[in-house]
């Protein structure tokens, strides 16, 4: 019996390692096709007026594709911070329970920018549970965009879910305009990377 058990453990193992490697293999198959797409250079050429760009990043990847964001269009930078912060592992767990409960993380509210000063508010955040991380729900239910236009963007694994019509429910009086999200990526496609920012910056001063 105890052999048994065992063999169906390791089977299962076995499984589970096969299935995340072919999940991976096709996830960087796609990367690598999108990334195909922006290997020409892209000039940048947008005004979108006085820009903010607002991000909350646990890891880095969002703050990253943040700062690119701002650099390009001369923004004002505001990074969204929670008063308690997330340790691995248990950042799954907890961010699920206040997903599922709609109690969200309270923020450090200092030096709240002004989203009336601005013409273009870039929104950015990870993708957690195929939607927002709970921080930007947070920030989101604080705000009244006043007509502002709002621009949202994510970062993530593969799949960002229900992310952007979440964002679209939840942002108060925003004018949004069109999104884009950002897998994690390999350092070898950052001029990649860059490009497609430069073409939808471009895209969004049309
Ligand atoms: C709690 C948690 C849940 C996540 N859920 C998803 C998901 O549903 N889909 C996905 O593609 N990536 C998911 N990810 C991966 C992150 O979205 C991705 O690594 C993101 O770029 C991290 O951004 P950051 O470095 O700015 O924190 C999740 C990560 C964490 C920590």
């Amino acid at each position: 019996m105890l052999k048994i058990t065992l063999y169906l453990i390791v089977l299962v193992v076995i499984i589970a390692t096969a299935a995340s490697g072919y999940h991976l293999y096709k996830v960087n198959a796609k990367n690598k096709q999108e990334m195909k797409n922006f290997e020409n250079e892209v000039k940048l050429d947008a005004n979108l007026g006085k820009t903010l760009v607002i991000y909350y990043s646990l890891s880095g990847h969002t703050k990253d594709i943040a700062e690119q964001i701002a650099a390009k269009t001369n923004a004002d930078l505001y990074e969204i911070k929670t008063i308690e912060t997330y340790s691995s592992p248990s950042v799954y767990m907890k961010s699920k329970k206040e997903l599922s409960s709609q109690n969200y993380p309270q923020l450090q509210n200092d030096n709240m920018p002004d989203v009336k000063k601005y013409d273009t508010i870039f929104i950015g955040a990870p993708v957690w549970w195929y939607t927002m991380a709970p921080a930007l729900y947070s920030y989101l239910n604080m705000t009244d965009f006043n007509n502002v236009k709002v621009v949202p963007f994510s970062t993530q694994g593969s799949n960002f879910g229900s992310f952007f019509e979440d964002f679209a429910k939840v942002a108060k009086n925003a004018q949004i305009l069109p999104h884009e999200s950002f897998n994690n990526m390999d350092e070898k496609y950052q001029s990649q990377i860059s490009n497609k920012i430069n073409n939808w910056l471009n895209q969004l001063a049309k």
